[in-house]
């Protein structure tokens, strides 16, 4: 008999092939109220949790689920899961770090080259057919600023990568000091914000880095600098962001996470110094194939009893 697993998040088609291959793979219901009664009646025997990043493990999940021995994440961020309560109940945990931080870091400085050039203003300006009646305005020069990089691991130090191309500086904070890379290390995020003109967000979420992106951190980097978030919303106050944006007291943003996915406040979509897109970090076909592939690996090697992959817990 194949494990059972309960599958709450997608898996790109090619690994989920697979996953539906080797393991007796359940889905529970699209309506979130009929899910209580479905756990009831089919939580027992579930031994393996397929997730996203993004929906982590749902509160009261674990404990409908009495069999549960692993919950394998597709996606590094495993700020929705509360590793506490898996250690407490032995119950261990995978993601899949490595795989997506290329095309992360690319997306990155696309928000950044999107927020300083307009792209998406100047596409719109020949979609609409309004280049013949004249120029878009100027933008603003990307490259040769001073970048900041806020958590300097594996997807921060991508994105420094990338950045090394454009001239400029590179400042980073980080709760691991990498002296080795050569990049100016500072001790606050008001520090590095204000000898900042682009500061990135590549900091894992937590309890601790929670809106550590606050008022004064948005007003050092101040109002010609450019904020891009590629981590997730958690770590940024969302409500003075938009506020600072709307006041001029920080020049623009680029964002593909936000506190309340999918839904993004009105205020954010209407600013026009604001550059967004879906959560798409690792939405590529290459990405997310090899990342459900990861997810499919951890789950063969701890029923087959071997070591994770690439473990959390
Ligand atoms: C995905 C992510 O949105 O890796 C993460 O933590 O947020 C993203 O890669 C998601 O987990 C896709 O399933």
């Amino acid at each position: 008999m194949p494990p059972a697993l309960l599958q709450i998040g997608a898996l790109h088609h090619e690994p989920q092939a697979l996953l539906d291959a080797r393991y007796d793979v359940r889905h529970w219901p699209g309506d979130a109220a009929a899910r209580p009664a479905w756990l009831a009646a089919n939580g027992a025997g579930i031994e393996g949790l397929v997730t996203t990043g993004g929906l982590g493990v749902p509160p009261g999940l674990v404990e409908a689920l009495p069999d549960l021995r692993i919950v394998a994440i597709n996606g590094v961020g495993f700020d929705r899961v509360d590793l506490a309560a898996m250690r407490a109940r032995d119950i261990r945990v995978s993601n899949t770090p490595d795989v997506l931080t290329d095309d992360v870091a690319d997306l990155a400085i696309a928000l950044m080259l999107n927020c300083f050039r307009r792209l998406p203003a100047a596409e719109r300006h020949v979609r609409d057919g309004v280049w013949p009646r004249g120029e878009v305005p100027l933008a603003r020069r990307a490259s040769g600023l001073r970048y900041g990089i806020v958590g300097l691991g594996r997807i921060g130090q991508a994105i420094a990568r990338r950045l090394s191309g454009f001239g400029g500086s590179i400042a980073y904070s980080s709760p691991t000091r990498r002296p080795h890379l050569g990049h100016a290390y500072h001790e606050t995020l008001v520090s590095l914000a204000q000898a900042s003109d682009v500061l990135f967000v590549a900091a894992a979420a937590s309890a601790a880095t929670a809106h550590m992106i606050d008022r004064e951190v948005i007003e050092a980097l101040g109002p010609n600098g450019v904020l891009v978030n590629i981590a997730r919303g958690s770590v940024v106050d969302e409500a003075a962001l938009e506020e600072a944006l709307r006041d001029g007291r920080l020049g623009g943003a680029g964002l593909d996470v936000f506190a309340e996915e999918p839904v993004v406040p009105e205020g954010l979509r209407e600013l026009p110094n604001v550059a967004l897109a879906p959560h798409v970090g690792s939405a590529t076909h290459e990405t997310r194939a090899a990342m459900g592939a990861l997810v499919v690996e951890n789950l063969d090697s701890f029923f087959g009893g071997r070591e994770l992959l690439t473990p959390v817990v």
